[in-house]
């Protein structure tokens, strides 16, 4: 692994893809054991966690769990927009059910706390929420994420399905913005 560089920025390797799938399996074991009796409903938030989702729902086989998808947009370039826009909804029915909302990063929070509104409308019976990475620093809405694969510093980050304006998603490994 070395540096990568796109429009103009260079990123440092920050956590191996090696590391990546230790953690999902663990996560996985976690799933199963806390979902015992139900059948839950994975909901991979699109684009950036369809990496994280395809792993996290295969560590999961020993439990009988549903995958399906929205589609939510929120940065451009290396910043959140603030703004949430919903490019493709939920089209399964949720009530009474145990959702797991499938997410790359949780940074400040804003995207997953709007989806999860928006779930709990649905009156699911439970709604968790599993994330790759956490910037815990920087959030600033009340979102409580039920797995963590990574905290991480409030740092801009790439690869396994995290992008620089549509960039990186593709890389193995996770890579961090270089410091000056
Ligand atoms: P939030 O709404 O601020 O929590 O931002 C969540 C979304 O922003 C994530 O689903 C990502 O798509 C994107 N995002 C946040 N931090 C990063 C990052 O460090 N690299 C790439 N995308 C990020
Ligand atoms: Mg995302």
């Amino acid at each position: 692994m070395t540096e990568v560089t796109y429009e103009g920025l260079t990123f440092v390797p920050y956590i191996t893809r090696k590391e990546i799938e230790a953690r999902v399996a663990e996560l996985g074991r976690q799933i199963v054991a806390d979902s015992k009796g139900t059948t839950p409903l994975f909901i991979c938030v699109l684009n950036g966690a369809f990496p994280f989702a395809s792993d996290l729902f295969r560590a999961v086989e020993e439990i009988d769990a549903e995958i399906t998808f929205v589609r939510l947009k929120s940065y451009e370039g290396t910043g959140s927009t603030g703004k949430v826009k919903e490019l493709v909804g939920l089209s399964e029915d949720i009530k009474g059910r145990t959702v797991i909302v499938v997410e790359d990063i949780i940074d400040t929070g804003k995207t997953m706390h709007r989806l999860v509104e928006d779930l709990r409308s649905k009156e699911p019976a439970d709604v968790k929420i599993a994330t790759l990475l956490f910037k815990p620093d920087a959030l600033v809405c009340p979102v409580k994420p039920d797995y963590v694969g990574f905290n991480i510093p409030t740092k801009f980050i790439i690869g396994y399905g995290l992008d620089l304006n549509g960039l990186a998603r593709n890389l193995n490994d996770i890579y961090i913005l270089k410091e000056e």
